[in-house]
């Protein structure tokens, strides 16, 4: 049998975090199924394949959709880790993540479980994300120092993927500072929240201290220091103001007494660039709309500014209407046509005018459709009232102001059978889709919706199939502008299709939806989610969609975030254009959760900035994807920054399209239709990189700079000196004229 031991990480005289004495295993043996004599120490082995625990059994070819396998360790435990420890006191089994359930034996005995089986008192219950760390005495018998550990690990999972799959594993013997960690949050009125936590039973003593730091200079803007002492019982909290107006750095340390180690934890909290906007009227739109001759317009017009405030227009072309309190425009205009007009918009503070116009032909989503989709935030649990909760919460927070309007359902609204005429039925989340129609579009909102081309959506509801014309027709009495048609279901058909191997067999199903739609006397958004197979941006033009999903679904790391835009996209912007756009899925910022779990999107501050400013230069579509009654400050700041957001919305419809890729900078750059370029300067990399953007002018074709403007920060910066400071997984976004 072979041992797998691949590192031995030795005692050092710091500690930032990392376990002094840890040994790491990144394989094991494995064997499908279920018996309880795995648990034991003498196995016979000879037919257990080896497999690893850095990723899930199934991508290691292992089928197993509902049921058990386990895997089995073995591991000598040299006793100089005991030796090396002040504790002596437990030695820890880092088991990583596991999908979904768990039991560790450590040679022979249960030493952990983690989440629940199917025959247990409780039934099953997954917790495939929890960190499994289960301790045992260092002297109490169960470790044999110097010789062969077992851990065998019995694991359960329910669909697909499954195992051991966030690896390495590690057994630990820990120092004191090892069990101690320092938690930082955000707490009320900008005050960092380092708590110092022990795993101890026994008190330790020591200096705790916080500070405000300045990333760019290192410069100390503040600091406090205490003398502590924690235990298990008793937690002890640190906390110091900060400017939420600046990039600044938390650091926060606790040195212990008698050992002389520390602990150190930083954390950059979420800061607003955006300015606050004026109190007088500011349009925050584009000024311009496309609709198709005779089609109901729902439209409202964006504009900042304190209310109660009155938009009107004197030249309004004939048969359109504004709602002066609310900004929504209605109606229709039957000759196709330019119409510019003039609208005014006025509060107690002043009054601002701007020209807009609206292009009647045969071309709708001129600029990318701005708004909201459940899915991220409440995947199949969404609701009416939770819809309605969003879009009441987008008028009051004044994203509605920033051009804002789609208000989309996901999937998860169908009923479990057709009505028998064989229209589409919704569920009893939801009471009348007209009704929300009705009061969205009263709202100068616009309606959208979800389904498949095939018999299932992705979440197991009904799909269009055979039923296309009837659900586009139950679309058009309920007020749809949007339709998302998710190809999910529809793959089952597909693979028996004898020309499933050609471009056509993939257009197919979206042709079909088209021409059902464009029966309907109303506009509907056509967005295609099929994740980019056949390339889909090579035809989603001909089949009329308005946009077209470039990848799979995105998910709330920098992984994902990072893979999707700046990996999949980069040969992509000759496909955008009026009316067609690249769309490379939702926005993950603010609550997300796909449940009824909704937390804090993981990415950090600086993620965010990337995430909004690369979406904005992709021309992409601007679906927010969190609950939006939920939003805190930084959020809609993030998403209402007027000229961050004019990127996204401008009229040239122009991708942007990566012009530097030097190690970790990237430079992403797009023209825009007043000749200036917006320019968007991305530090992939793991650590805080100074930029002199002159290096990459030749590159550019920058042959002097005019101009440089701060987009975040709307604020005109030099041209000569264009050095700047972009923090780890940050950006600065320009718009720049040459
Ligand atoms: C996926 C799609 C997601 C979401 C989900 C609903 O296929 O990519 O965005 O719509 O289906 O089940």
């Amino acid at each position: 049998m072979k041992r797998i031991l691949s590192l031995l990480v030795l005692a050092g005289t710091m500690s930032l975090a990392s376990y002094a004495q840890e040994l790491t295993l990144e394989q094991g043996k494995f064997h499908a199924g279920d018996d309880m004599s795995w648990a034991g120490v003498n196995v016979d082995e000879s037919g257990w394949k080896t497999l690893s625990n850095m990723t899930t059994w199934t991508s290691q070819g292992v089928k197993i959709e509902n049921g058990f396998g386990w895997y089995r360790y073995h591991v000598t435990i040299p006793k100089s880790m005991l030796e090396k420890s002040d504790l002596k006191e437990t030695v820890d089994f880092n088991m990583a993540k596991i999908d979904d359930a768990d039991e560790v034996y450590l040679n022979g005995k249960l030493i952990g479980k983690t989440g629940s089986f199917p025959k247990d008192p409780n039934g099953y219950h997954s917790n495939w994300n929890a960190q499994r760390v289960y301790s045992v005495k260092a002297n109490g018998g169960l470790v044999k120092w110097d010789a062969d550990n077992v851990i065998a690990v019995r694991c359960y999972n329910a669909g697909d993927p499954g195992g051991m799959f966030a690896g390495p594993i590690s057994v630990r013997v820990p120092n004191t500072i090892d069990n101690l960690s320092i938690n930082i949050k955000e707490g009320e009125g900008s005050q960092s929240v380092c708590t110092l936590v022990s795993k101890m039973q026994s008190s330790k003593s020591g200096v705790f201290s916080v500070k405000v730091e300045d990333p760019e200079s290192g410069k100390v803007l503040s600091e406090k220091t205490m003398k502590v002492s924690v235990n298990k019982a008793k937690s002890r909290s640190i906390s110091l103001p900060y400017d939420s107006h600046q990039m600044v750095r938390i650091v926060s340390t606790f040195t212990e007494s008698k050992t002389g180690l520390s602990t150190t934890t930083k954390y950059i909290p979420k800061y607003i660039l955006t300015p606050a906007a004026p109190a007088e009227p500011r349009f925050n739109t584009a000024p311009l709309y496309g609709v198709r001759p005779g089609s109901p317009i729902h439209f409202r017009f964006g504009v900042s500014g304190d209310r109660p405030m009155k938009i009107t227009s004197d030249d309004l072309p004939k048969g359109l209407a504004i709602n002066p309190d609310n900004g929504a425009l209605s109606g229709s205009l039957e000759k196709p046509g330019s119409y510019t007009f003039t609208v005014k918009a006025k509060n107690a503070k002043g009054e601002q005018e701007q020209k807009f116009t609206i292009r009647c032909g045969s071309k709708i989503g001129l600029t990318p459709p701005m708004g909201w989709n459940s899915w991220n935030c409440w995947g199949l649990s969404v609701t009416q009232d939770k819809v309605i909760s969003s879009a009441k919460a987008l008028i009051e927070k004044g994203l509605a102001d920033y051009g804002y309007c789609y208000m989309n359902i996901d999937d998860g609204w169908e009923a479990k059978e057709r009505n028998a005429d064989g229209t589409i039925a919704v569920n009893q989340k939801f009471p009348s889709m007209k009704d929300l129609g009705d009061w969205l579009h009263s709202e100068g909102l616009k309606f959208g919706i979800y389904s498949s081309p095939g018999d299932l959506t992705c979440g197991g509801y009904l799909g269009s199939i055979d039923h296309e014309l009837q659900d586009a027709e139950s679309y058009n009495s309920w007020g749809i502008d949007y339709l998302k048609y998710d190809w999910c279901g529809y793959g089952r058909k597909h693979r028996t299709e004898p020309d499933n191997q050609t471009v056509a067999s993939y257009v197919r199903p979206y042709l079909l939806m088209e021409r059902c739609l464009r029966q309907q006397p109303r506009d509907i958004f056509y967005s295609l989610c099929q994740y980019g197979m056949a390339d889909v941006w090579k035809w989603g033009e001909s089949v009329d969609a308005n946009s077209w999903r470039t990848t799979g679904d995105i998910t709330d790391t920098w992984e994902s975030l990072y893979s999707i835009g700046f990996v999949q996209q980069t040969e992509l912007y000759p496909y955008a254009q009026p009316g067609h756009w690249n769309d490379p899925d939702m926005l993950i910022v603010g609550k997300v959760g796909w449940s009824n779990n909704l937390r804090d999107s993981r990415l950090t501050p600086d993620e965010q900035y990337t995430h909004i400013s690369l979406w904005s230069l992709l021309a992409s579509n601007m679906l927010i994807g969190c609950d939006i009654a939920q939003m805190d400050d930084f959020t809609v700041a993030l998403l209402c920054n007027h000229e961050v957001n004019a990127v996204n919305q401008d009229i040239l419809g122009k991708q942007a399209k990566r012009e530097v890729l030097d190690g970790s900078i990237q430079i992403w750059a797009r023209p825009l239709s007043d000749g200036s370029y917006a320019v968007g300067i991305f530090n992939v990399g793991t650590t805080d990189a100074r930029v002199d953007f002159k290096k990459y002018f030749a590159q550019m074709g920058i042959s002097s700079l005019k101009a440089a403007r701060d987009l975040w920060r709307q604020k005109d910066l030099s041209t000569s000196d264009v050095n700047y400071f972009i923090p780890t997984h940050g950006v600065k976004l320009l718009k720049i004229r040459y």
